[in-house]
């Protein structure tokens, strides 16, 4: 029986995690493939460090001793940094290999440019593990909805941010606490920054953009804010107004660009995010023919991820073209129509009740310094700049300004 040589690059949680479901799911992997799938080559950054790798297997910190092995058909890539870990993927490509990688950061600077060359070299890409962990977001994309038009993508992309806002909410935990948690069950990023300042499910946005409209947004007219701003109080209050904080990313198309922000926003429990609680993700999208549907499940950990993997293992041995899946803008031409800025629903802290704008027509007593009121964003934002320390946050879905704040007791 043929074989197909796989080389992994990086041997952390995903490294790990999809070295061992090859082994663990050895017999399902040659039934669909009609191939055994081996693991050829391992590259590592310590040699000193003991890990149970067989020893069969090249472990290397020279991705050159790689890319010489006399057989070769698909690197892995799941290294962290973005660079040199595009040179190699660029070389694996040119050696006509097929590529899989893991790696947000390095694809949605990168990404464009692989698939092209991987084009032009008759190979595939896999990156179902760049965005939402095991949830196959990409797949569906591009293999199941390539009649549809999105119109809009939203979707809670960073398992540790997620987990941390339920941790914080259901366990009365402090934000360091809940990252501690995260970090020791292998969900954060080496640097954490990354997940609590939006930096990575801004990334995965990008990626999801490009292939749900064929384009992405200017990437400094994004909003991006992480979760480092919310703390136990807010979740509180929030909670007694019957609304939950998400970190949700959100592209839209309307007629001339596309709009997109990163951001946590506040949810009422009709909004298909709301009940997405610890590590999961989902992402929701809305297109012409088949409406709104939402996928969810684990966003980070080294199974699920490995689930991505491994199922695009089996995509990029199957050949799928790469021109599948890469529209160009022009062709998701069904835009959300531009209505000029519209008045949204806020919440507001840390304003006092002297500091109230004229400007902000409808505004609410919730408690304390805080309310809730109906404005638009301009208007916001200029009470922001007046008030520094002013904290606000969108409510989206539907929410009764009248009647909720009326619930608290003051
Ligand atoms: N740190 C990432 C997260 C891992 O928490 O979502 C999966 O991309």
């Amino acid at each position: 029986m043929s074989v197909i040589k796989v080389a992994i690059l990086g041997f952390g949680t995903v490294g790990e995690g999809f070295y061992r479901t090859i082994q663990s799911h050895a017999e399902e992997l040659t039934a669909v493939l009609g191939k055994k799938v081996e693991v050829a080559a391992i590259l590592i950054k310590n040699k000193q460090k003991k890990r149970d790798i067989s020893k069969d297997v090249l472990v290397t910190t020279e991705f050159a001793e790689i890319l010489n092995l006399p057989q070769l058909d698909v690197v892995v890539e799941a290294i962290v940094d973005k660079d040199p870990t595009y040179i190699f993927l660029k070389k694996a490509i040119e050696r006509g290999c097929h590529i899989i990688t893991a790696n947000k950061e390095m694809f949605a600077h990168y990404g464009e440019e692989l698939l092209e060359l991987a084009k032009k070299h008759h190979v595939s890409v896999g990156y179902e593990a760049t965005v939402a962990g095991g949830i196959p977001v990409i797949q569906t994309l591009r293999q199941l909805l390539n009649v549809n038009r999105v119109q809009q993508v939203q979707g809670i992309l960073n398992g540790t941010s997620n987990f941390i806002l339920t941790e914080m909410r259901e366990k009365k935990l402090s934000f360091a606490q809940a990252l501690r948690a995260a970090q020791e069950k292998g969900f954060a990023e080496a640097n954490p920054t990354n997940d609590v300042e939006g930096f990575d499910a801004f990334y995965k946005a990008m990626i999801l953009s490009r292939l749900a409209f064929g384009e992405e947004p200017n990437w400094h007219s994004v909003e991006r804010m992480g979760i480092t701003s919310i703390t136990s109080e807010l979740i509180h209050t929030a909670e007694r107004l019957g609304l939950r904080f998400k970190h949700i990313a959100s592209i839209k198309k309307l007629s001339h660009q596309l709009k997109a922000s990163v951001k946590p926003v506040l949810v009422g429990n009709e909004h298909p995010l709301y009940h997405v609680e610890g590590v999961q993700n989902a992402v929701n999208i809305s297109s012409d023919i088949v409406g709104q549907i939402t996928l969810q499940g684990p966003g980070a950990g080294m199974f699920p991820t490995a689930s991505a993997v491994i199922e695009d293992l089996v995509y990029v041995c199957q050949n799928r073209p790469e021109s599948q899946g890469i529209l160009s803008s022009s062709e998701t031409n069904t835009a959300i129509q531009e209505q000029g800025q519209q008045e949204e629903t806020w919440l507001i802290v840390g304003l006092q009740k002297n500091a109230i704008d004229p400007s902000i027509k409808e505004i609410e007593h919730v408690e304390d310094e805080t309310w809730v009121a109906k404005a638009k964003k301009e208007e916001i934002e200029e009470l922001a700049r007046k008030h520094q320390d002013l904290l606000y946050f969108q409510i989206i879905g539907a929410f009764e300004i009248e009647q909720k704040p009326t619930k608290i007791a003051l």
